[in-house]
């Protein structure tokens, strides 16, 4: 009688420690992936870092070329021993598939070749994307990658605009330039590949482990795993060595559901690296809409892209900001446009995809134009570059890269003055209403 009683009370007190451990299992819902033994102890800071850009034939500058973005990724390629992860906010490497148009080019097939040849070499090859009717996402999952999807509709109505690369978990890739052939030829991109740096890496793997996990889902749990969580951030950022130079880094991501506590936004990466210029602020975007203040006592430049989409309203906040600052002691705010060649009587490519701003002592590279709502829905990451206070002047670091590419962009003969983009979009406008003015017409 008194066994049977203690049998049953045993058995009632397994059955609730299952239901504990279920519940705080299943609680836990963002799970991290194995790290491979990499941990913030011992990760490597001792670094490496190159600016790779791709300038189209069409474009000519006769100063300051950097690495070829394709050379840079081909290069990762050939060090990828264990695996490679990416995430593209497109995939049209092969051809473009979105268009209406079909070009192909040499490089962006070439490098499709070497993601699908990766499984022979036995590198496994990770692909994160909210395009699931992508052909070459199709393509690439059927012969050589694990893919996972991510629908950001249902998470937050945005898009999936983040651009990196992961290698190994060593060496990354991060800039303006997705898996797109047009990265290759057409457009101007910039971005940073960052070599035998496992901190860094381990950092964005984690942003890619998230995203990793987020497939089938519609919501964002609101326990995360520690694998998931940031490594470092803008107040406690990595103390490393690029290029025998110290630096402080931190990887930054948008939109706010995708960031942990831990985790830096963004916006806040931006904001913090205006702030802490102490001379110049350069910023070369696409699209930029009132973000962060920069009207202060150091010299401010603002490279925008100026193209079909252009929103007049950016025309008119920069007239404001200009008027404003006239106004305000030591302060001085240019802007200009970036327009790339002329063609059919206006500006029909995006050209300039360039996402960064580069201050006196300071980078951040990212993925998301500086328009509002960008950071708000879209997801995409950062990273964050600061120069240590003792570092040598006259030493070419890679903010000193990024200013010279900067004032290259600036300087250059594809740059227009506000008055002179705001007639150019006035045309353009008229010239799209005389278009639909003529389709509409009978016959
Ligand atoms: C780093 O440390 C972890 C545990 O502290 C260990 O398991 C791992 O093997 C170490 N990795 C390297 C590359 O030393
Ligand atoms: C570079 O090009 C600019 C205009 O495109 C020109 O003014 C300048 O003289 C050129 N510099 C050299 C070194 O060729
Ligand atoms: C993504 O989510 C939206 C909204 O929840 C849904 O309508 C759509 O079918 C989903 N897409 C896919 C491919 O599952
Ligand atoms: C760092 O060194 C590599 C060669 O090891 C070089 O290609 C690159 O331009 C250097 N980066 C900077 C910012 O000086």
């Amino acid at each position: 009688m008194l066994s049977q009683q203690k049998c049953i009370a045993v058995f009632a007190l397994v059955c609730c420690f299952a239901v504990l451990v279920a519940l705080i299992f299943s609680s836990v819902d963002v799970w991290g992936e194995d790290e491979d033994g990499i941990t913030e102890e011992n990760c490597s800071k001792d670094c490496r870092i190159v600016l790779v850009e791709n300038i189209p034939g069409e474009l000519s500058f006769n100063t300051s070329s950097h690495t070829p973005l394709t050379t840079g990724l081909n290069h990762l390629l050939d060090l990828a021993k264990l695996s490679v992860e990416i995430v593209s906010p497109f995939w049209a490497l092969a051809s473009v598939d979105q268009g209406s148009r079909v070009y192909s080019s040499y490089q962006g097939q070439h490098l499709f070749q070497r993601l699908l040849s990766l499984k022979s070499r036995g590198v496994k090859l990770k692909v994160v994307s909210d395009q699931p009717s992508s052909l070459e996402v199709k393509s690439l999952s059927e012969r050589s990658a694990e893919v996972r999807y991510v629908n950001m509709t249902a998470l937050t109505r945005g898009r999936m605009l983040s651009s990196f690369w992961v290698v190994d978990r060593k060496h990354i890739y991060i800039g303006s330039a997705g898996m797109n052939l047009k990265a290759f030829s057409k457009l101007k991109e910039l971005g940073i590949v960052v070599y035998d740096c496992s901190c860094l890496a381990l950092d964005l793997h984690r942003i890619f482990s998230f995203y990793w996990q987020l497939q089938y889902r519609d919501y964002v749990p609101s326990i995360w795993s520690k694998r998931v969580t940031a490594v470092y951030s803008r107040d406690e950022p990595l103390q490393l060595s690029l290029n025998n130079t110290d630096a402080s880094a931190y990887v930054s991501a948008s939109p706010d559901l995708f960031c942990p506590k831990s985790r830096s936004r963004d916006i806040d990466a931006i904001r913090h690296v205006i702030r802490t210029a102490r001379k110049f602020v350069y910023i070369s975007v696409t699209d930029y809409l009132p973000l962060a203040a920069v009207l202060r006592d150091v010299r401010v430049r603002l490279l925008i892209s100026l193209w079909t989409h252009t929103h007049p309203l950016t025309l008119n906040f920069m007239a404001s900001m200009q008027a404003l600052c006239t106004g305000l002691p030591g302060c001085s705010v240019e802007t200009r446009f970036y327009r790339g060649k002329e063609l059919m009587g206006g500006f029909q490519h995006r050209i300039n995809e360039n996402k960064f701003v580069v201050t006196d002592n300071a980078v951040y590279i990212g993925n998301l134009d500086w328009a509002g709502s960008e950071f708000a829905n879209n997801a995409g990451a950062g990273l964050v570059i600061q120069e240590s206070e003792n570092h040598q002047e006259g030493r070419e670091s890679i903010v000193e890269q990024l200013t010279a590419a900067f004032e290259r962009d600036w300087f250059s003969p594809y740059t227009i003055s506000l008055q002179a983009a705001s007639t150019a979009l006035q045309e353009c406008q008229n010239l799209k209403q005389k278009l639909r003015d003529l389709k509409r017409k009978p016959e």
